[in-house]
């Protein structure tokens, strides 16, 4: 299939676009390049040996989503393209619902006036809000925690409007929990622009000495360690999830993208200085506003239905990220 990534240059886009030319698939990014650099695009053409076509546009812009499928026959659109950083969600909400709304909105309608209605929509367990029951399962009560989860809840409802609106849509909501990690070969990973937010990209930052220390928000949470426990996945398996649905499109669905492990911060600090080689140094600070004390899947649904289960443990997510950060010399 030929399948346009739209924010194929970013962190997951690039690492499904990796995924879907080694299976034999054809790959379409257009991307704006406001969170990602442009030699992303060499670098998947590198991993794979194949060529990946790229677009610089927005979807902001129809035109430019326009060019795009006139240029290219469609056949699936992965839409990962949005604003994502929660803390930036609060200050700017307007510049985030604008942009994840709008820019979804018109996709849609491009794809439509083009007769493309395959859609795989990159969602996130932010939508779940303060979990009441773990692990998670996609039938749990839905309730965003910032404007950004909002922008993930305000887009699931849209296409399950647009799904029951008409049966010839095949739309399929991924809902990825924690991603981490990096392709094996160290040619790409997470490097995202400006000060980061989730953990990896901070201890990353210590690991280099870019930072002196790690804050860990907070020690007294009700966990085995006290502080806070997630379901990281690396970004391959995630990766080779989108696959997974693209080869089940049908209709509407949902699922869960995670391990079903938790990991508490500390694991990871553990975990990680194993990797680099050295003890990563922190502090402990006082907890984050927002932060669940656990956060973990359910990801039967998408075994049962896709085949797919997540492969690599905390070890291999945190040896793939430290690979990637020394080739970024
Ligand atoms: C993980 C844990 C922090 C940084 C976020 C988004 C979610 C999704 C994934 C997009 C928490 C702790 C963190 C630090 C720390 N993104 N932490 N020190 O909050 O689970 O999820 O990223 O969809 O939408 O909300 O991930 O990596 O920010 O935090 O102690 O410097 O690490 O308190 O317990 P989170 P995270």
């Amino acid at each position: 299939m030929k399948v346009l990534l739209t924010g194929g240059t970013g962190y997951i886009g690039s690492h499904t676009a990796v995924e879907l030319l080694r299976a034999g698939h054809d790959v379409v990014i257009i991307d704006n390049l406001s969170n990602s650099q442009v030699d992303v695009v060499e670098k998947i053409g590198q991993i794979t040996g194949r060529p990946v076509a790229f677009y610089q546009g927005d979807l902001l812009n129809k035109d430019d989503l326009n060019a795009v499928f006139d240029r290219y026959k469609i056949d699936a659109v992965i839409h990962f393209a949005g604003f994502k950083a929660v803390g930036e969600s609060v200050e700017k909400p307007l510049m985030y619902y604008q942009n994840n709304l709008i820019s979804t909105l018109n996709l849609l309608d491009v794809m439509a006036a083009h007769s493309v209605k395959n859609l795989i929509f990159s969602s996130s367990a932010t939508v779940y809000g303060m979990p009441e029951k773990l692990p998670i399962t996609e039938d749990a009560p839905l309730g965003a925690l910032s404007p950004y989860g909002y922008t993930k809840l305000a887009i699931e409802r849209i296409l399950g409007d647009v799904a029951a609106s008409d049966a010839q849509w095949n739309i399929t909501m991924l809902r990825y929990f924690n991603p981490v990690g990096a392709d094996a070969s160290g040619l790409i990973g997470e490097s995202p622009r400006g000060i980061p937010n989730n953990l990896f990209p901070f201890i990353m930052r210590v690991a280099t000495g870019e930072l002196k220390e790690l804050g860990v928000f907070g020690n007294d949470y009700d966990t085995p360690d006290g502080t806070c426990i997630r379901d990281y996945i690396h970004v391959t398996d995630l990766a080779i999830g989108h696959l997974r649905a693209l080869e089940h499109l049908g209709g509407m669905r949902i699922y869960n993208l995670g391990t079903g492990c938790g990991y508490s911060v500390l694991d990871c600090v553990r975990e990680f200085s194993q990797a680099c080689g050295f003890d990563i140094p922190y502090v402990i600070k006082p907890r984050r506003a927002g932060d669940a004390p656990m956060v973990y899947a359910d990801s039967s649904r998408a075994q049962q239905d896709l085949g797919w289960r997540a492969e690599k443990n905390l070890g291999d997510m945190c040896r793939d990220c430290w690979n990637f950060q020394k080739n970024q010399k």
